[in-house]
C-alpha cells in the first residue's frame, strides 16, 4: 500500500468574539504592547467567555465541517480530539463532545501532545483510515487554554488565545491526501514548559492554588530555540519522506506561537514569508488548536486551493513536534 492513504475533507474554526488587545494587559501587568509587538507578533488574542467551553467551542467548528461534507454526527466513524486544556480531566473531551454533538456510533479519545497535538491526531486518523478502522474521522483540536494561564505571570499570560478548529478525514481520492508525516518527542525537556500541580502526582489543594503550579509555566527563553531547531528538523523530515523540496510547497502554516519562531523556521525551510501562514498577530498562541484554526482560515480566504502542496509543522510542549506534507 502507498500513501495517500487519506486527505482532509474541509475545514471548521470557531474564534471567541471577545477580542483582548496588547493594552488591555497592560493595565493589569507589567508590559507594553510595544514589548509583546516586538518580542512575539501578537497584537491581539481572542479570549472565550464562561459558556464558551473546550466542547462547545469544539462542536461549532464540527458542525461546520460535517456540513460541508453533508454528513450527519450520526455518521462519523471516529472523534480524534487534541487538546491541552480538556474540560475536565475524565472522561475525555473527545467523548465530551460526542455526547454534545450527538455522533453516537462514533469511537471518541483524546491526543495529548500540546502545540503539536493536531498533526499528532492528523497523524492517528490517518493510521485508522489506513486500516480501514475508519471512514470519516472528525479529527478537533481545541483549547482554553486561559483558563489554566497564569494572569500574573507576563511571560505567559500574553502568549495564549482560545478558539477550535476542525478537520474531517477521510480515505483519498487517489489524488489529494497526506504525502507524508513525522512525529517526534523529548519528554528528558519537559519541564521547560509544563503544569506542575493539578495531576495525580500532586492532586488539587489549596498551596497548589498559592503557589500557581496549577498554571502553565515556562522557560521561555529554551523553549524558543527548542522550538527554531525541532520546526526545522521537522520540516526537512517531513519534505525528505515526501520527496519534495520546500520549492514544491505552496503554503507552509506552522504552529502559530511567536513570528520570530515562524520566521526562523520558513528561512530554514527556504520558504519565502509569502508562501508562510500568520494569524498569530490575531488569535496569540492557541497551542493545539493554532495550526487547525490557521488552516480552516487559509482555506476560507483562498490562500489554500485545491491542488496546491501545504506543510503543516508544528511544535509544543512534552517536548512534541511533528510535520505533514498534504495535497490540498
Ligand atoms: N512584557 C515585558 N517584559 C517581559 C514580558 C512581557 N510580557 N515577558 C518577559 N519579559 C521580560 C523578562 O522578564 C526579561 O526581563 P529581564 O531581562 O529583566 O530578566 C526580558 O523580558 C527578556 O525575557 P526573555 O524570556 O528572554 O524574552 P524573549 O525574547 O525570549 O521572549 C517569549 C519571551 C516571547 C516567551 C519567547 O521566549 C518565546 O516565544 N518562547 C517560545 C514560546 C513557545 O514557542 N511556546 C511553544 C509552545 S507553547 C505550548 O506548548 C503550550
Amino acid at each position: 500500500m502507498k500513501r495517500p492513504f487519506a486527505q482532509l475533507s474541509g475545514t471548521g474554526g470557531y474564534h471567541p468574539a471577545r477580542v483582548v488587545t496588547n493594552d488591555e494587559f497592560s493595565k493589569i501587568l507589567d508590559t507594553s504592547d510595544q514589548w509583546i509587538r516586538e518580542r512575539t507578533g501578537i497584537r491581539e488574542r481572542r479570549i472565550s467567555s464562561k459558556e464558551e467551553t473546550n466542547a462547545c467551542m469544539a462542536k461549532a467548528a464540527a458542525l461546520q465541517v460535517l456540513e460541508q461534507n453533508r454528513l450527519t454526527p450520526e455518521q462519523v466513524d471516529a472523534i480524534v480530539y487534541a487538546t491541552a486544556s480538556p474540560d475536565r480531566l475524565l472522561p475525555s473531551a473527545a467523548c465530551d463532545l460526542q455526547a454534545i454533538l450527538g455522533a453516537t456510533n462514533a469511537a471518541a479519545f483524546d491526543v495529548g501532545a500540546a502545540c503539536a497535538g493536531f498533526v499528532y491526531a492528523l497523524n492517528v486518523a490517518e493510521g485508522l483510515i489506513a486500516s480501514e478502522q475508519a471512514e470519516r474521522i472528525l479529527v478537533i483540536a481545541a483549547e482554553k487554554l486561559t483558563s489554566i494561564m497564569d494572569w500574573s505571570d507576563r511571560s505567559t499570560a500574553v502568549l495564549f488565545g482560545d478558539g477550535a478548529g476542525a478537520t474531517l478525514m477521510t480515505p483519498s481520492d487517489g489524488k489529494r491526501g497526506i504525502l507524508s508525516s513525522y512525529m517526534k518527542s523529548d519528554g528528558t525537556l519537559a519541564e521547560l514548559l509544563y503544569r506542575p500541580g493539578g495531576g495525580a502526582a500532586h492532586p488539587p489543594s489549596p498551596e497548589l492554588l498559592q503557589d500557581h503550579s496549577y498554571y502553565i509555566q515556562m522557560a521561555g527563553r529554551e523553549v524558543f530555540k527548542a522550538a527554531v531547531l525541532s520546526m526545522a528538523d521537522a520540516c526537512d523530515h517531513a519534505l525528505q519522506r515526501a520527496g519534495l523540496t520546500s520549492k514544491d510547497i505552496d503554503l507552509l502554516i506552522p504552529h502559530q506561537a511567536n513570528i520570530r519562531i515562524i520566521e526562523a523556521t520558513a528561512k530554514h525551510a527556504g520558504m519565502p514569508m509569502d508562501k508562510v501562514y500568520v494569524n498569530v498577530d490575531r488569535f496569540g498562541n492557541t497551542s493545539a488548536a493554532s495550526i487547525a484554526i490557521a488552516l480552516d482560515e487559509a482555506v476560507k480566504n483562498g490562500r489554500i486551493t485545491p491542488g496546491m502542496t501545504i506543510m503543516l509543522v508544528a511544535f509544543g510542549a512534552g517536548f512534541t513536534w511533528a510535520s505533514m506534507v498534504v495535497k490540498w
